[in-house]
């Protein structure tokens, strides 16, 4: 079942929230700015940060539910070399280039259309021109939102290119499994099926190591509280005041990745993908000013963990990572699901 409502209007075009709701105990509301995932509920539990209005979505610093593109993470030195060239994108972040700089595919308002189904759809699109944020080529992308009979939110990303770019797309979603109202992810307890990862420069990017996680507090091959690893001494860990780091997913193609499970309420999510990384992100930077969000509830770091699934952060510096370069003539098509059980 998909609800469509008018809830403003941005640069003369009206915002619409679709909710979908599966009929089986899982719903989402979906903006069609920035395609952000507003909330998702599953068992009557609201399990993502979000705000309540429109307007306060066009001051979204922290990225909530958002697709991140044209890439997803940090660039350091906010440039690039493709083919013969040196593209420069925008410094918005000390430096370097995050998420694509501060006009990117989360702040664009995308063509949609729906399949009422009983796994309903919602199907986002959106043609980024050449030059867009510095980024060579026109790229068009979709993104598809469907929620499965299974109760899975499975997120489809599709893109070409008329010729070669990046494009490395992800959705920003600040998962707290007890509820998104409910304080601390510490006693979450997580499950990775990662053996490696890549440490941070000071710039929060990798810069090129590939360590075992063996002894580190980036271990959760074993399942267990988040509590460890945030409040481990780890050099790492110091660095970025919690997680912030990509994980190097073992194995490949489309995967159960990792489990996450809410210690209060006792619901899991295990995250399937094809992606080869995901940065696990506790949050640690939001609301520094402590402003009331959704339901008027005052956001802190470390109540909620970001899995976003991606290529390695930095990759245009690092050729031994995972590339999130398109080639002209080739089609760019990744899916991450998101599937929740009690
Ligand atoms: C990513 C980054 C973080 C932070 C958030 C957005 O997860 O890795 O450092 O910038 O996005 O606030």
């Amino acid at each position: 079942m998909i609800k469509k409502e008018v809830i403003g209007t941005h640069e003369g075009k009206e915002i619409y929230q679709y909710t979908l709701d599966n009929s089986n105990g899982l719903s989402a509301e979906i903006l069609n700015y920035g395609g952000i995932i507003k909330s998702l509920t599953f068992c009557g539990i609201d399990m993502v940060f979000g705000m309540d209005s429109f307007d306060d979505y066009l001051n979204n610093g922290d990225y909530f539910g958002v697709i991140v593109g044209r890439n997803s993470n940090r660039i350091v030195g906010a440039k690039f070399e493709l083919g013969d060239k040196t593209y420069t994108i925008p410094d918005n972040d000390n430096g370097n280039n995050l998420h694509s700089g501060p006009d990117g595919f989360d702040k664009k308002i995308w063509d949609c259309s729906i399949c009422d189904d009983v796994e309903p759809s919602l199907i986002l699109s959106y043609t980024s021109p050449d030059g867009e944020q510095g980024f060579p080529s026109e790229v068009k992308v979709k993104v598809t939102y469907t929620l499965t009979a299974d109760n899975s939110l499975k997120i489809h990303y599709e893109g070409t290119s008329d010729s070669d770019t990046l494009l490395n797309m992800t959705n920003h979603s600040y998962f707290n499994l007890n509820g998104h109202d409910s304080g601390s992810i510490h006693n979450h307890t997580l499950w990775l099926r990662s053996s490696f990862y890549t440490p941070n420069a000071k710039t929060n990017a990798p810069y090129g190591e590939v360590l075992s996680v063996s002894n580190t507090p980036f271990d959760f091959r074993k399942a267990h509280k988040l509590t460890e690893a945030l409040n481990s001494t780890h050099a790492q860990i110091l660095l970025c005041s919690g997680l912030d780091h990509n994980l190097v997913l073992d194995g490949f193609g489309y995967r159960l990745a990792a489990k996450l499970v809410g210690d209060k309420s006792g619901v899991s999510m295990e995250m399937y993908t094809d992606a080869p990384g995901v940065q696990l992100y506790s949050g640690n930077f939001v609301n520094k000013e402590k402003l009331a969000y959704k339901d008027g509830v005052i956001y802190s770091s470390q109540c909620s963990l970001c899995m976003e699934t991606q290529a390695f952060p930095n990759f245009t510096q690092n050729s031994h990572f995972p590339s999130g370069i398109l080639k002209k003539g080739e089609k760019y098509d990744t899916t991450t699901t998101y599937k929740f059980y009690k």
